[in-house]
C-alpha cells in the first residue's frame, strides 16, 4: 500500500485525490490518510503530491505512518475531489516535525 506522511499535514494540497482509481483518500482537519485495505498500489498519487508526502509503506522507517493512516482511515470521512491547499501550505511545506506541531 501507499500511504500519506508528514509532510501533507497543514498543506492538504489534494492532487492526490483526483487521480487515485478506488477513492482512498480520507480527510483530517489538517492532513490526508490512504486506507491501507483499500489502495490497490496503483502509485500513480505519488508523483502527484506537491509536497511529496506520499510514499510506499516499503521504504524503511514508515511503521509510524501506516499506522497513522490504518487508524484515522477508518474514522475520517471519505475525499474524493479537490480542495484548494490549507492557506499556510507553501509556507510550511518542508517544515520538520509536522505530526508534534501541528496534527489534530
Ligand atoms: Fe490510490 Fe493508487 Fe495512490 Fe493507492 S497508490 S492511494 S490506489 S492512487
Ligand atoms: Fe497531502 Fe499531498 Fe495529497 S499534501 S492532500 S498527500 S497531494
Amino acid at each position: 500500500t501507499y500511504i500519506v506522511t508528514d509532510n501533507c499535514i497543514v498543506c492538504k494540497y489534494t492532487d492526490c485525490v483526483e487521480v487515485c482509481p478506488v477513492d482512498c483518500f480520507y480527510e483530517g482537519e489538517n492532513m490526508l490518510v490512504i486506507h491501507p485495505d483499500e489502495c490497490i498500489d496503483c502509485g500513480v498519487c505519488e508523483p502527484e503530491c506537491p509536497a511529496e508526502a506520499i510514499s510506499p509503506d516499503t521504504e524503511s522507517g514508515l511503521d509510524h505512518w501506516l499506522e497513522i493512516n490504518t487508524k484515522y482511515a477508518s474514522i475520517w470521512p471519505n475525499l474524493t475531489e479537490r480542495r484548494d491547499p490549507m492557506p499556510e501550505a507553501k509556507e510550511r511545506d518542508g517544515e520538520t516535525g509536522k505530526f508534534e506541531k501541528y496534527f489534530s
